[in-house]
Formats: structure tokens, sequence, C-alpha cells
């Protein structure tokens, strides 16, 4: 059968600062999607990534639909209503309209969806991430399906052999460009490279098929201010003709650095983390990813495995560590902190503002 998944998320509020969504929040979300489950849905997970509500659901509406659209939205809505109860930091702070206008994207949550027929055995991953951005996911994503020394299947298994296709976008300039690879990987590093301006959205096998999505979404780039962070969330299929889940999963083993710690404003190492350590607590980091495997089928989940619970990613999580300190030992300085077009939340203009009539000509 036909079958999509919509994985949907916002930070409409968290504990203590910026790092847990509430437990009664999420109760809520879980409670508004009981109700829908064998009408609009056929099934859903609710899970957080630090303070992001992540609401993944399974149903038979295509990618885009209104009403699975909107039964997030009004979900995110009432949860942000809970949020405000609760006295949560941030209440809402994702939600940028007051009224619902036939799709969330372009109004703070991040989306990822993806339809397909399903495979007699079907197995996805989704990967949610907090205090990172979009193209956060650019080099596993290159990892998983373009890189050999990665992804054994790449060279061992035929399915795998012809490669896969990647649409990139251009997150500021609302602009897309495909790549085929292995034949085009230069071309596509040159630009997945630039993280502050590209970022792959999609990946598809040579016949089409969808292999993998992620949210691009920039909210502070909608808002035209600062008023959230743009933590990612993405999914992608594995085995039987795309990357084994081990090879999905293996990239995030081999820490990398990315934008978006403290503030929106800092680089840090990304850390692999099980659903109940995302809790970015050390200078609001460092910034978490969560993996969940699921087996789908006619839509009803099993599952999900936490991935990054296992232990062969401790050393992965020391690691992390370790760069953390290092990138914090340069406190105010690049290149922990941010160039000033990357900064998501500075008061840098109010700064050289102040001191605009001090400067004096060379
Ligand atoms: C939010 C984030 C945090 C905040 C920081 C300051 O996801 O990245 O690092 O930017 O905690 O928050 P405010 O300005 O709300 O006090
Ligand atoms: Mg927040
Ligand atoms: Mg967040």
């Amino acid at each position: 059968m036909m079958v999509t998944i919509s994985l949907i998320k916002a930070d409409i509020g968290s504990v203590g600062g910026h790092i847990m969504a509430s437990n009664e929040i999420l109760n809520l979300c879980k409670e508004r999607l009981e109700e829908e489950k064998g009408k609009l849905l056929i099934d859903f997970y609710v899970t957080r990534c630090g303070d992001d509500v992540e609401l993944l659901m399974t149903h038979e509406n295509g990618v885009d639909a209104k009403e699975i659209h909107e039964l997030a939205w009004n979900t995110f809505k009432e949860g942000a209503e809970l949020a405000k109860e609760q006295g949560l930091y941030g209440a809402g702070q994702d939600l940028l309209s007051d009224a619902f206008s036939g799709n969330v994207r372009g109004m703070g949550p991040g989306i990822c969806e993806m339809e397909f027929e399903e495979r007699p055995a079907e197995v996805f991953i989704a990967f949610m991430a907090d205090k990172t951005e979009a193209s956060a996911f650019n080099l596993p994503l290159y990892e998983i399906f373009a890189n050999p020394f990665s992804t054994a299947g790449l060279v061992l298994d035929p399915k795998l052999h012809d490669g896969f296709k990647f649409e990139v976008h251009d997150v500021k300039g609302s602009r897309k460009i495909m790549f085929d690879t292995p034949e085009e990987s230069y071309d596509l590093l040159s630009l997945i490279g630039l993280t502050d301006i590209y970022a792959i959205k999609r990946v598809y096998k040579k016949s089409g098929e969808i292999a993998a999505v992620a949210s691009t979404e920039k909210v502070n780039l909608i808002a035209g201010r600062y008023v959230g962070k743009d933590d990612p969330a993405m999914l992608v299929r594995a085995q039987s003709g795309f990357p084994a889940t081990g090879e999905v999963l293996d990239p995030f083993a081999r820490p990398f650095l990315i934008a978006g710690w403290m503030r929106g404003s800092h680089r840090g190492p990304l850390m692999p983390v099980s659903e109940k350590d995302a809790n970015p607590s050390r200078f609001d980091g460092p910034p978490r990813i969560i993996a969940l495997a699921f087996s789908i089928k006619n839509g009803k989940l099993t599952g999900p495995v936490d991935c990054f619970a296992d232990v062969s990613f401790d050393e992965a999580r020391r690691k992390v560590n370790e760069l953390a300190d290092y990138m914090r030992r340069h406190g105010p300085f690049q290149p922990h902190l941010l160039p000033p077009g990357e900064m998501e939340y500075t008061t840098l203009p109010q700064v050289i503002k102040k001191l605009q009539d001090r400067f004096e000509e060379i």
C-alpha cells in the first residue's frame, strides 16, 4: 500500500530553560493524536529531542495534506497553551501565526514527509536534533548515500551500486538543484560543504523512489528576526535496496562540528544520544541527536529501537565531550563563535551601532 510518514516538530515551550519539553505537553499531544488513530491517522509516535516536540504520524493522505498539517498545528497550539499555564520557557515560540492557513510550511514548525509504496518489510529511521540547523544533516547524508568508505553497500550491493540522487536547497535563495552520485559527487560536495547556504532536502534512488527527507525550514528567516531555532528532523529508509540501518547510523559515530549551539550562535560537536539523554544542558548543549528505528506494516508502527542508546556510541559521546571542552576554550572567539551572518541570536548589530561614531579612518 501507499503510505505517508509525516514528522512535524516545533519548540512550544520547555522546562528549566531550553532543555526539555514537559511530560504534560507530550501526554497532551499523545491524547490528541490517539483521538485520530483509525480516522485521520493509521498510527503515531510522540517524543521530544531537547525542547522540541516531535509528532511522527503515518497516514494515507500524501505529503502536504491539509488535514494532517492542521492536526499538527492544532496539537502544537493546544500544547503551547498548556506550556503557558505551566509557565514553561519560550511557550509557543515556534508558532509564528495565530491562524492556520492550510499548511504549516512557513508557519514555524519543521516538516519532513515522505510517501512511498511499502515494501514487505519496511524499515525507516527518524532522526531528531536539537540546538542545530537543517544543514547539520549534509555531512551524514553524504556519507550514508554517497561515501563508500562509510556505506559498504555502495560497493557490495548491486541494488545500491547505481548510486543516488540528491535534492539540494539554497535555504537563503529559495532555489533547488539535483545531483546524481557518484557521477557528480564533487559538484555536490562543492555546494553542501557550504552549510550556511545549502541543505540537502531529499535523497532518491536513481529510479525516483524516495530514500530520505530532511526538514529545512529556517524559523529565523521566516520571521525575519530571532524567534527560535531551526532544530531539524529527518526520515531515512533503510535495508534491502537502501543503506542498511547500521550504515545509516555509522556516520554519527564520528563526531563532527555543526552550527547552532548556545543562542544559535556557536559551533560545536553533535552528540548522538538516547531519547532519555536528549537534554542539552551544558552551555545549552552540546547539540543532540536521537535516532529511532521503526518497522512499518500497512502504516502500523512497531518499535522504535532507540539506536543511539547502544553502547557502541559511548566512544562518540566521550569524543564529543572532549571536543566540547576544546570549542568552549575559545569563549567569544571564532571558530566557536559563528560569523556574523550565521548567528541566530546576537546583540552585535546594537553594539556596532553604539560604536559607529567612534570608528576613525585609518
Ligand atoms: C534555544 C537556544 C538557547 C537560547 C539561550 C538564550 O533553543 O538555542 O541556547 O538561545 O538559552 O535564550 P533566551 O534569550 O530566551 O534567554
Ligand atoms: Mg527553545
Ligand atoms: Mg530546540
